[in-house]
């Protein structure tokens, strides 16, 4: 706690490493599979409303918590409100982060696999990649070595420090990855045959509907912009006093959502023209579960020459993706136990590190394992640490605190209308709507 805190060195790289956080695995590899299971369309619109209704305004509200305590997530509570029970829900995000480590890196070291197959030329000789991905989930070793990869190369970056870290590795690879997306969606999309996948992405088909979606759908928005458990709270804390909160949150959101509907359109499309059974598509598309990612996109880089050069960038970059959300996510754990309990930040480091191998080994050698931790923490732990922030700050912070958070101490001008809007969302509508959807999740 002597050390003085570090903070970001310029407005990019805020935006890149919230940006960083925001955008890995769950865009490119969660959110098809999310949404094959959703129906489609329908489930792309709840979760457009959900990050629209309260995903914006929930990230505004911990980048608040964040710079006006200067704290890790459990200690920004603390901090605000000494003496009284919220620091339950730092300590909620804390553990949530934990679980979420405990299967995202088992799906980072699928990512490297996926990358390794590319580079040695492996994956492009493969005639039925299904068969080639349940090879890899039934072989533990080779999942669990690179899993634990995986998480030493995190742990180096936490270790190499904030600005360094993290900040460079966001500002250049991310906006490769975009382009990247771009040409795959082109592609694509011109593939005899893509048509249906558009149709199943943007063509709401009312029938289908299952009750879950609204839960579903909410729960990869949480997911998606790294809600709900501190780790933006925490990335607020090292920004500066000059940063624009409700921008930085604005251009996060459409960023990560911007790269979700890419994805999609990247993968249903492929998915549609190049299954060899069309009938089995929409069926193969649920099943596709975990799979999805790994299966249709070494198909979608076999339709295009230099198969090889263009699936190791992509898996490399989506490698790089994923790692500058591991290192948000170890992030949080790694200073809450540094500060909380003085310990150095390599002794925390290391106790972290090691708990999540653990958790890592035991998801990499049981898929029903796996699928819990999840789904306990995208569709519950983050949802309900979502609703707390939104009555924390709704509710509890003094006006006055948030006011001079969202316009920097009166240096932005922001209308009264704006204002009272705002707080409004955060007292009433946030919290309603996520209670509403886990009700209706539960009972539906
Ligand atoms: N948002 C990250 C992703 O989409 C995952 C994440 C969740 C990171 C929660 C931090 C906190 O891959």
């Amino acid at each position: 706690m002597s050390e003085t805190r570090s903070t970001f060195g310029s407005k990019l790289g805020m935006v890149a490493a919230a940006a960083g956080s925001a955008v890995g695995l769950g865009n490119i590899w969660r959110f098809p599979s999310e949404t094959a299971d959703g129906g489609g369309a329908i489930f792309i619109i709840i979760y457009i409303a959900c990050i629209l209704f309260f995903g914006i305004p929930l990230m505004v509200a911990e980048f608040i918590v964040g710079r006006s305590s200067r704290a890790n997530a459990a200690g920004a509570f603390h901090k605000l409100s000494p003496g009284t029970q919220w620091k339950w829900v730092g300590r909620l995000g804390v553990l949530t982060g934990f679980v979420i480590l405990g299967f995202y890196m088992v799906v980072c070291g699928w990512t490297v696999d996926y990358f390794i197959q590319s580079i040695t030329g492996t994956l492009h000789t493969v005639s039925d990649f299904s068969a080639n991905f349940n090879q890899l989930l039934a072989n533990n070793t080779r999942q669990i070595v690179l899993m634990v990869f995986f998480v030493l190369l995190t742990a180096f970056f936490i270790f190499a420090g904030v600005q360094k870290g993290i900040e460079r590795s966001a500002k250049i690879m991310m906006p490769v990855l975009f382009l990247l997306l771009i040409v795959m969606v082109i592609r694509a999309t011109t593939l005899d045959g893509a048509a249906a996948g558009l149709n199943f992405l943007f063509k709401p088909d009312l029938q289908e509907v299952k009750s879950t979606v609204f839960l579903d759908a909410m729960g990869q928005a949480f997911f998606s912009l790294s809600l709900g458990m501190g780790c933006m709270m925490t990335y607020a804390s090292y920004f500066r006093d000059d940063t624009h909160l409700t921008k930085i949150a604005v251009q996060v959101s459409v960023l990560d959502s911007m790269v979700a509907l890419l994805a999609g359109m990247v993968i249903f499309p492929s998915a549609f023209a190049l299954a060899a059974n069309p009938d089995t598509i929409v069926s193969n598309l649920v099943e596709g579960g975990p799979g999805l990612l790994f299966i249709t996109i070494p198909e979608l880089f076999n339709h295009m020459q230099g198969s090889i050069i263009w699936s190791a960038i992509f898996f490399l970059l989506l490698s790089v993706a994923a790692l500058t959300s591991t290192i948000s996510l170890m992030e949080v754990v790694t200073v809450y136990i540094h500060e909380e309990y003085r310990m150095s930040r390599r002794e925390a480091l290391l106790l972290v590190v090691i708990g999540v191998l653990v958790l890592g080994t035991v998801s990499a050698v049981s898929l029903p394992f796996f699928n819990l931790l999840d789904m306990a923490s995208a569709k519950f732990m983050l949802p309900i640490g979502g609703l707390f922030i939104s009555l924390f700050v709704g509710w509890y912070l003094d006006k006055k605190i948030t006011q001079a958070q969202l316009t920097n101490n009166g240096k932005i001008s922001m209308g009264v209308t704006f204002l009272k809007g705002y707080s409004f969302i955060l007292k009433f509508l946030a919290p309603i709507a996520i209670l509403l959807i886990f009700l209706y999740g539960l009972i539906g």
